[in-house]
């Protein structure tokens, strides 16, 4: 790591990426200019155009094997780290967890299928959903995927299908165990008021009526707190509530094999985060659940847990070209770029902060202003930044938004009918695309226009 890139403040953890703020590789070369991966970035969007969505090989592996490493290190039964695609769905992203041992947490048939093809071994694979349509839940049955029972319809069909098959049908059920945690509303599962999971309060009479079933296998449970929580406790907490769960699953005779705390860890986006590393939320999980396991004299569980954000956002970045600029004196200079919330939701969604450099000058070493950094998008709210310190800048610079790995691609949209980014993948001075850039007649072909408003155009 170039000493230099001091504007980052902080020295690069290596083993908990999700602590720092650019991905492990981040260099400025010789020429001061942004190197991701060993690549130039402005030689990339020469060769990908903009704005173009970047993800570091060595990050994301970094993050995979920090939870396998702490895994092995703090829990002393067997463990399963799930990716939750959500953060970042793609054949390239299936592949590298599955490559790094991990398993794959979807939600849709589509994120089903992109875990299969992408090399997703389907014993590894939790369905989950609240609404899961019988067309995914068959998708699932067929490919042998363990599906997370999240209400009772779910359930219901599950006992139908698994009758009318005549065969055992393995379960996990969701539930929300009353936690809460410091994050943005709309992020935050684990309150009683959730539209995840079963409540706590009902989890007996469900107990009952599942093990009266002829075909349906309780065998683990699951609970989700929330997204981007930097608190330890909330963790500690769950990890308890779960093994006492488990024990009164026991209790109606259920053997209850796996837990799966889901994901949460936090990430740095802005110097103010403080997260805190993989290693220290695995130890936190790991030690609840065991000593709780060992006060009730219970076996130790499979233990899961289904990191999204952690595992995918440090190590993406997202570059942008500057377009126009409006100053409006004494107020504020607005700088326009070519995307913005179609390719990034979020600050819109959750006014969610990032961090940000210019590719030519990383440092703000030419001089510093501050500029509110909008999309093109016909939206007032569209604005990425509503003020950030840059060095000057000026039409066709680019600019490096920083932490974009999770969230952004797999909740973009095509509003103002813009085409998707290019996503290329960056390795030891090599760069690879992992997903094209759409065209404006990709979005063209779906469209239908009926035979008989033909003629009248
Ligand atoms: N497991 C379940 C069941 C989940 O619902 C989620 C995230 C995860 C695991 C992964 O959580 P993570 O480790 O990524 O925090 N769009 C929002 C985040 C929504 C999170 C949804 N569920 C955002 O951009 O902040």
């Amino acid at each position: 790591m170039n000493e230099k890139i001091s504007f980052l403040k902080n020295k690069i953890n290596l083993s908990s990426p999700n602590k720092n703020i650019v991905p492990i590789t981040t260099n400025i070369d010789i020429t001061e200019k942004l190197n991701i991966g060993g690549c130039s970035i402005e030689d990339l969007v020469k060769k990908y155009e903009s704005p173009l969505y970047i993800l570091d090989e060595i990050t994301l592996r970094n993050s995979c094997r920090a939870y396998k490493k702490a895994l092995e290190k703090y829990y002393r039964g067997v463990s399963l780290p799930i990716y939750a695609s959500k953060a970042n769905s793609s054949l390239f992203m299936s592949n590298l967890v599955a490559s790094e041992g991990f398993g794959l947490d979807a939600v849709s048939e589509g994120e089903l299928l992109t875990a299969l093809k992408g090399g997703v071994p389907n014993e590894k694979i939790v369905f989950h959903g609240n609404n899961k349509s019988d067309k995914e839940i068959a998708f699932a049955i067929k490919n042998k995927i363990k599906v997370i029972v999240d209400n009772e319809h779910d359930l219901k069909r599950l006992e139908e299908i698994s009758n009318s098959l005549n065969f055992d049908l393995e379960i996990m059920i969701r539930f929300t165990p009353g936690i809460e945690c410091h994050t943005h509303e709309y992020i935050r599962t684990g309150s009683f008021d959730s539209k995840f999971g079963f409540g706590i309060e009902s989890l007996t009479k469900l107990f009952g009526v599942i093990i009266k079933t002829k075909h349906l296998k309780l065998i683990g449970l699951h609970a989700h707190i929330g997204s981007q929580i930097f608190e330890l406790e909330p963790h500690k907490d769950l990890g308890e509530i779960m093994v006492n769960v488990m024990l009164q699953a026991k209790k109606f005779g259920h053997n209850i094999k796996e837990l799966n705390v889901g994901g949460g860890l936090g990430i740095k986006y802005t110097q103010e985060d403080d997260p805190p590393s993989i290693d220290e939320w695995i130890k936190t999980v790991s030690s609840s659940i065991e000593q709780a396991c060992k006060k009730n004299k219970l076996d130790l569980p499979l233990l899961m847990c289904e990191p999204g954000r952690s595992i995918v956002s440090t190590a993406g970045v997202t570059i942008y070209k500057i377009g126009s600029f409006k100053e409006i004196p004494g107020i504020r200079t607005y700088l326009s770029v070519d995307g913005g919330m179609s390719d990034n939701p979020r600050p819109i969604t959750y006014q969610s902060n990032y961090s940000a450099c210019l590719v030519n000058d990383p440092l703000n070493i030419n001089s510093k202003n501050k500029y509110t950094v909008a999309g093109k998008h016909c939206e007032s709210g569209d604005v990425l930044f509503k003020e950030i310190e840059l060095g000057k800048c000026k039409t066709g610079d680019l600019i490096c938004v920083f932490g974009t790995g999770a969230y952004n691609n797999s909740m973009s949209s095509n509003y103002n009918r813009i085409p998707k980014p290019a996503a290329v993948l960056v390795c030891n001075g090599e760069a690879e695309i992992i997903q094209k850039r759409e065209s404006p007649h990709d979005l063209l072909k779906n469209d239908v226009l009926p035979d008989r408003f033909i003629n009248q155009s």
